[in-house]
């Protein structure tokens, strides 16, 4: 762990004003970011705090062009037609994640839903929109991190991801991460934080504190990461108690990664 995230582990635990944090409108209840009235934060913010500064990334062997292809090449040699577990005779489309190559930050999801069963793309539906907001309070666009799953493809009827299942696809999970070498990596409830951190301890325990990479992949131990809450378990229990948590857990990621919160417009 950097000196810089020792500091934040001892800063986790500050008290939070939930409502008044600049930044933090994707917080509001949900039906507020479909008022016209009061838009969305647009990516305008995370453009002028962005531009200048790509999110920096750990011990870099790849360039962003070497990043860009190797991704490619790995989706479209072998995950697009995967046929390694049952969840291929079900799928509509292999959902591979998608952003940005070389991303100092990676968001980790679960699996595909109906709608990103659908479409090809991670996290689109409601879930998803909810993700959107959380990275644009962070003063990010999706398109300068990177956004993918544990599995690649729908399980029937969203359950769970059975062991057998994540076992098939794991490879692709870390060989996506040992391309991108991101520095920050963000489990999104606990499939993806059990799983990233083989522990069994649940993501309530663990949240909120900066966990780091198990020897999972080549120049992957010791990346850091910060489980949250996963965003369709935030849209269920949409209270401010879990909400200011998550965006606790969030606003962290932003300091370590040394990016500014935007003001609320
Ligand atoms: N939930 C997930 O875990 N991943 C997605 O891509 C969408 C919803
Ligand atoms: Fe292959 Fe993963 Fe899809 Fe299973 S879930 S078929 S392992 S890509």
């Amino acid at each position: 762990m950097t000196q810089d995230s020792s500091k934040l582990v001892n800063n986790v635990r500050r008290p939070l004003a939930i409502e008044s944090l600049p930044g933090s409108d994707w917080l509001l209840p949900f039906e507020r970011n479909k008022n016209p009235q009061l838009p969305l934060q647009p990516a305008e913010h995370a453009s002028t705090a962005m531009a200048a500064a790509p999110l920096p990334t750990v011990g870099d062997t790849l360039s962003p062009e070497e990043k860009a292809s190797a991704l490619a090449r790995l989706n479209q040699s072998e995950v697009s037609s995967c046929q390694k577990c049952p969840l291929h005779q079900t799928r509509n489309h292999v959902v591979f994640g998608e952003g940005d190559p070389a991303a100092g930050l990676v968001f980790v999801g679960e699996g595909p839903g109906a709608d990103e069963d659908a479409t090809g793309k991670p996290f689109v539906g409601r879930a998803g929109e909810l993700l959107t907001n959380m990275i644009h309070a962070m003063g990010l666009d999706r398109q300068q991190v990177f956004i993918c799953n544990i599995l690649k493809c729908r399980p029937p009827g969203n359950r769970n991801p059975a062991p057998e299942e994540v076992r098939a696809c794991w490879n692709y999970l870390i060989r996506q991460l040992e391309i991108i070498r991101p520095r920050v990596i963000v489990t999104l409830g606990n499939p993806a934080t059990q799983n990233l951190l083989q522990t069994q301890v649940g993501i309530t325990k663990l949240r909120g504190n900066w966990q780091q990479l198990p020897d999972i992949g080549k120049g992957l131990a010791g990346i850091l990461v910060m489980p949250t809450f996963h965003p369709s378990y935030i849209l269920r229990r949409y209270t401010p108690e879990i909400r200011g948590k998550a965006w606790f857990d969030l606003q962290a990621v932003t300091q370590e990664l040394g990016l500014t919160i935007p003001k609320k417009i």
